[in-house]
């Protein structure tokens, strides 16, 4: 018990609740409860995640959650904290008392650093951590593409970067298409390779190969729409939309491509096949997210028609050892 709240264990059965929580939350942007309780039974090998109900006199009020690589493999530990509560019990106090307790317990753990996140558009939130005394670290931009209005623009890039494509000796196809047997492990060596070139300031962490498969299986991955660069036998780019089962804003997952082959124009063109195919099925809008300071994507994004929508913060704190 802390400040009148009770964390009970979450189990898979609650990860219905943890969804339906941030989407009464954010009902522009749900969470959509099948990932979520895809991900809730994922053994990781990189990341430990504890999840807890948050509760007032027996009643469920919100969902509580710290997650951190492997201590193992980090130099300084590092960790998220996370959860909120059901907009009708939300207030700063309650707010504070999660976040003090998920902060205690991830610090008992052994974390160094902790951090958290909120959206720009959240006063309480935002109010509350930096009482707790985080400090804005980085900024998360997040956009929006109307495939309505920019359908035609699209359809116009895809034409010339498909043929800019056939010019550079790339092949781009979907990764069912793909007979390679070892195209799995090329993209997980991609990937991590260009993980490392994404701007943080918390280490990015290797995945594991399971981790990558178990990310490629996930219920809103489906292989017909995951598109891959190919160069002669090497993987040199990949990008995926993600499709929520339940409910959700279509969106992008993760765009990369290997350092060798960057500005020869592959992300644009995969990331014009994702739309392309989008439109085909009938999505409306798709979103995606970056960091506010990798200036290549925010480029490609912004010059495909992307607007801004709601970003988020992240906030850190240092704890002193002992
Ligand atoms: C972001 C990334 C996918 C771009 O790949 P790429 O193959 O170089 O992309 P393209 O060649 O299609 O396009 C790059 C565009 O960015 C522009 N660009 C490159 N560096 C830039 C910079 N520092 N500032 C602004 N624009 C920049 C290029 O001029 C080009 O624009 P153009 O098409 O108008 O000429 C690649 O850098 C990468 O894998 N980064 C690491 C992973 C990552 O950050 N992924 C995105 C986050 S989810």
């Amino acid at each position: 018990m802390t400040n009148g709240l009770h964390f009970r264990d979450a189990t898979l059965d609650d990860a219905t609740f943890y969804a339906d929580v941030f989407t009464a939350l954010r009902p522009t942007r749900p969470t959509d409860p099948v990932v979520e309780r895809y991900w809730w039974e994922q053994p990781d090998d990189t990341y430990v995640s504890r999840r807890w109900v948050v509760q007032r006199h027996g009643r469920d009020i919100g969902v509580a959650t710290f997650d951190h690589p492997a201590w193992a493999r980090l130099r300084v530990p590092h960790g998220d904290i996370g959860g909120d509560l059901s907009p009708d019990r939300r207030d700063r106090a309650t707010l504070d008392a999660l976040l003090a307790e998920m902060e205690r317990r991830l610090v008992a753990e052994g974390a160094r650093r902790v951090a958290v996140r909120a959206n720009e558009d959240d006063e309480l939130r935002i109010a509350t951590i930096l009482a707790r005394g985080f400090h804005e670290d980085r900024r998360h931009r997040r956009w929006l593409l109307d495939l309505g209005e920019n359908g035609t623009r699209i359809a116009e890039m895809a034409t010339e970067s498909r043929a800019r494509m056939r010019a550079e000796g790339i092949r781009v196809l979907t990764l069912d298409q793909d007979a390679d047997p070892d195209t799995y492990r090329k993209v997980w060596r991609m990937n991590e390779e260009a993980v490392q070139d994404v701007p943080t300031t918390l280490p990015n962490v290797e995945e594991t190969f399971e981790d990558t498969m178990r990310w490629l299986r996930a219920p809103d991955m489906h292989e017909d729409r995951i598109w891959l660069a190919r160069e002669g036998d090497d993987i040199v780019g990949v990008s995926v939309l993600g499709y929520p089962p339940v409910r959700g804003v279509v969106g992008t997952a993760w765009t990369a491509t290997a350092r060798r082959v960057r500005g020869r124009g592959i992300a644009r063109a995969l990331k014009c096949e994702t739309l392309v195919q989008a439109i085909a099925l009938g999505v409306d809008r798709v979103q995606t997210g970056n960091d506010g300071a990798n200036d290549p994507i925010l480029h490609i994004n912004a010059s495909m028609g992307y607007r801004r929508w709601v970003g988020a913060i992240n906030f850190l704190k240092d704890v002193p050892a002992g």
